[in-house]
């Protein structure tokens, strides 16, 4: 059987989370465990362990009959941690210890000794797997030795599928990478019982145990009383959408707050995280361009968004601080009244402009105007030629993309990442009047039916209870993505009422919802799209596929390295895309799709039943674009995670159709490329069938759009200016207000966007 790949396994650190377990004694079997019974899939992980100094812990994992496997991860972060993973087969459970040692398959754990204790179950309507695991506090890795934190507070993790493992009798089978993962907060210290009674229940014994539950201090202490500074305009997130927002409205005069939940990302933000080979030189992993691909193969990533179940970056600069950095200049259609814009919206010239006055783009990033790695762009480009397409400068004529493709372009400057953050938010935080506060959480809006007076923040110093105020016509700007913004809005009493009703479930949050006559109904998370996309891997002979980026971050080649440090030049001057094409198909409902195409050296996996050279490899990713008919559904679960709730790729089968079209005319030609072998899918598998059994999750693009999106009244949920509808303050301005995807990779359209919106939004008489 092939490995299948768990590449999207979301690797998260832990911090202080609001989901904390606690104390329960289980009814089966009489042991009090530390644990959590996570609410979306009613799934139960519980711990506890013996006085400190021991090397082992029993758990348990209860777990609704939908779950078809479920793995728990004490030690939290999903790389080099034990990782203990169990199903049901039949009437037995089937389990063992993994490891997780990079984004592949978690394989079989050394060490651990599992034993399952006589509670273990089946029932018709759960399973229930208690498990002694002795030497399992901690374990070593390449890294240094790994530990449960079992004298401290914990953040463990869970991982939940809805897949059945490859071959349920095999407690080493292989498994599609989990539908869900979480993490909550467990105070381990506590978690512990004495030996007498640890030893008991580890030999099967039951009962004895009594709960005292540790006094959790919620001490409403007496502090100092705060004092709130209102503002003109509150921006909530500094990603492109709102850094370009808030620089402008600074920039006209307004008192100006920037609140971001994430911490600083770029060494002139504060910065600091950066690999060891760049020491001294102050520069940060999001400084770096090369570093890209690191992303993903990182033990430490806290940028991402710990409750978005996709990729979102929770940090200064939002997606353009860790994504690919392919930067576009719009053409007409991104803002056509076909494509869902209101007329008003039609003439984007200007504002790009702006925009491209501000942060031109460049497709040469390296500082000597060398390109390098360019293998890959050369194989493709006599691929491409071939099906007549034409070279260009794909940002000079951004309005002719059919049959184009080019060198990929980017927002690099000086061979750093640049961005909206070298940028507008550098000219505005240099202003007075504008003021920027990061690690501070917004919760909802503060609102009287449809006046706005605030937002509720998770920081009592900025005011009380946190509450922000503005001034008398202030006004409220969300920009916290395409996933955050619609959170924000269910969290305010905005939105279908299925999703206030999961708030008003939520203990922490239903306190802060207004009452049910002042929700307003608004199709908020509906109609949302993000290209579907396909990876296709290749070998040839010419390529250099750059080790599969493995060693950039520990062990690059020392002159790539020592070239970018001295003169930032190199191929750590660029990200990893080589070439980007285009190219226009007429589906069978006679409307126009868009191919979008982008080629890199490496690849994330490969499936072929054929041997292949690992040093030859690289992808072409293809995606549909604009023009796209399927739409999806965001929203949030009772743990308050913002998630889709139907996929948004390929509900329309014509959409499928189009690019299964489409990836059958890119390799039409493959045999004229002398050397050039499709390794993924390879000759045993049709382009049709790999696309159909292609797994829904990775056809996600990253690039969401449309859940707020703009428009009329009574389809849209903000109108031409991006104020909300029936509300009197309240703007979004991020991704999620544009109607449909884009031509190419979004951020600078959304940049482009943002220019328009803002100018809108101060035009709008009523304002400060
Ligand atoms: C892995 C990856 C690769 C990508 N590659 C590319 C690429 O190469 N080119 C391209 O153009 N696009 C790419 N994208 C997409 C692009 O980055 C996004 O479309 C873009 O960043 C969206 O901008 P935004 O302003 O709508 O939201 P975001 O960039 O998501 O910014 C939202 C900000 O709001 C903050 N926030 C959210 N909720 C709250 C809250 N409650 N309180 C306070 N702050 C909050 C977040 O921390 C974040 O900083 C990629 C995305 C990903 C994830
Ligand atoms: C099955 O076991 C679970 C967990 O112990 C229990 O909650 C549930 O009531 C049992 N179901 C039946 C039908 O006995
Ligand atoms: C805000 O800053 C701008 C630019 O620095 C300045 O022109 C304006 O007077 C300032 N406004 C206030 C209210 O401080
Ligand atoms: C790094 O930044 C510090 C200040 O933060 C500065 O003193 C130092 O000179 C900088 N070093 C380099 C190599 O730029
Ligand atoms: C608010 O939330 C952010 C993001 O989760 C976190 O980093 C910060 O520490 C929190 N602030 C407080 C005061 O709890
Ligand atoms: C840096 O650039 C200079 C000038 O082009 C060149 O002489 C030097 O060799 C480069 N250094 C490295 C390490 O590539
Ligand atoms: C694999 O490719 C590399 C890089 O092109 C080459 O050096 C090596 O000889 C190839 N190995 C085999 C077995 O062909
Ligand atoms: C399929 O590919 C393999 C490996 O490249 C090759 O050996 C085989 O001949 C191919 N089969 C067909 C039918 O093309
Ligand atoms: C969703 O889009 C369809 C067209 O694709 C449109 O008919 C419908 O009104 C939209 N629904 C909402 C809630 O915006």
């Amino acid at each position: 059987m092939l490995v299948r790949l768990a590449l999207s396994i979301l690797p998260l650190v832990g911090t202080a989370l609001s989901q904390a377990g606690g104390p329960y004694t289980d009814p089966d079997n009489g042991i009090t465990f530390w644990g959590y019974t996570e609410p979306v899939h009613g799934v139960t992980y519980g711990y506890v362990f013996p006085p400190l100094g021991g090397t082992e812990f029993i758990g348990e994992i209860v777990a609704p009959i939908a779950t078809k496997w479920a793995g728990a991860v004490p030690g939290g972060n999903m790389l080099q941690n034990l990782l203990l993973v169990a199903w049901p087969n039949g009437n037995s459970i089937v389990r063992s210890a993994r490891i997780a040692t990079d984004y592949l398959q978690p394989t079989a754990m050394s060490g651990p000794v599992l034993t399952d204790l006589p509670s273990t179950k089946v029932n018709s309507t759960h399973w229930k797997w208690v498990y002694r695991c002795q030497n399992c506090i901690s374990w070593s890795t390449p890294t240094g030795t790994k530990s449960i934190p079992v004298d401290a507070f914990g953040v463990p993790a869970w991982a939940w599928s809805s897949v059945a493992v490859d071959s349920p009798s095999n407690p080493q089978s292989t498994f599609l990478e989990h539908n869900d993962f979480g993490f909550f907060g467990l105070d381990y210290a506590a978690a512990h019982v004495s030996a007498s009674l640890y030893n008991n229940w580890a030999a099967g014994g039951t009962g004895g145990g009594t709960i005292t539950p540790t006094t959790t201090s919620t001490s409403t202490t007496s502090q100092p009383p705060v004092t709130a500074t209102p503002y003109d305009y509150i921006v909530v997130g500094s990603g492109p959408g709102g850094l370009v927002t808030a620089d402008r409205l600074s920039e006209a005069g307004k008192k100006v707050l920037l609140l971001e939940r994430g911490g600083p990302s770029t060494w002139e933000t504060g910065g600091r995280y950066g690999p060891e080979w760049t020491n001294g030189k102050n520069l940060t992993k999001f400084d770096v361009p090369g570093l890209f691909e690191s992303m993903f193969s990182d033990g430490n990533p806290f940028w991402w968004c710990k409750d978005v179940n996709v990729f979102a970056g929770c940090l200064m600069g939002g997606g353009t601080s860790i994504n690919g950095a392919l930067y576009w200049i719009s053409p007409y259609s991104d803002f056509a009244p076909t494509t869902g814009w209101p007329v008003s919206w039609g003439n984007h010239a200007p504002y790009t402009a702006k925009m491209k006055a501000r942060l031109p783009s460049t497709d040469a990033p390296s500082t000597d105007g060398k390109r390098y790695l360019m293998q890959s762009f050369d194989v493709a480009a006599a691929l491409l030629k071939g099906q007549g397409y034409t070279q260009r400068t794909i940002n000079d004529e951004p309005d002719s993309k059919d049959h184009s493709y080019g060198y990929s372009a980017y927002n690099f400057q000086g061979g750093m990442r640049a961005g909206p953050v070298a940028t507008y938010f550098r000219t505005a935080k240099a202003r007075k009047n504008f003021t920027y506060k990061q690690y501070v959480y917004v919760q909802n809006v503060v609102r009287n039916g449809p006046a706005i007076t605030g937002v509720k923040t998770n920081d009592t110093s900025l005011g009380p209870n946190g509450i922000i105020p503005l001034t008398a016509k202030g006004r409220v700007v969300l920009s916290a993505g395409a996933f955050g913004s619609p959170r924000i809005l269910f969290r305010s009493g905005i939105g279908p009422t299925d999703m206030i009703n999961v708030v008003k479930n939520n203990a922490e949050a239903a306190p802060n919802l207004p009452p049910q006559a002042q929700w307003i109904n608004l199709p908020v998370g509906y109609n949302v799209s993000d290209n579907p996309s396909i990876n296709l891997v290749f070998t040839h002979p010419s390529i250099d596929a750059y080790d599969n980026w493995a060693p950039i971050w520990t062990n690059p080649r020392s002159a790539d390295a020592s070239q970018y440090l001295k003169n930032r030049s190199g191929v750590f001057a660029q990200g990893s895309p080589r070439l980007n094409f285009w190219r226009a198909y007429s589906g069978s409902d006679g409307k126009t799709r868009w191919m979008q195409g982008t080629v890199r050296p490496g690849a994330a996996s490969v499936t072929t039943s054929y041997p292949y050279n690992a040093s030859q490899i690289f992808t072409i990713t293809v995606y549909l674009s604009t023009g796209i008919t399927s739409r999806g559904r965001i929203g949030i679960d009772a743990a308050m995670t913002a998630r889709p709730l139907i996929g948004p790729w390929f509900t329309d089968p014509i959409d499928k159709a189009v690019l299964i079209q489409g990836i059958n005319d890119l390799i039409s030609n493959i045999k004229s490329v002398s050397g050039l072998t499709l390794i993924t899918p390879d000759n045993k598998t049709t382009i049709t069938n790999y696309v159909n059994n292609y797994d829904p999750g990775s056809l996600n693009s990253n690039h969401w759009v449309g859940s707020n999106t703009i428009g009329v009244a009574g389809k849209a949920v903000v109108d031409e200016n991006a104020k909300v509808f029936n509300t009197n303050n309240l703007f979004v301005v991020d991704a999620s207000i544009i109607p449909q995807m884009p031509m190419s990779n979004p951020h600078g359209m959304i940049m482009s966007m943002a220019e328009q919106a803002v100018t809108k939004i101060l035009a709008l008489s009523g304002g400060p």
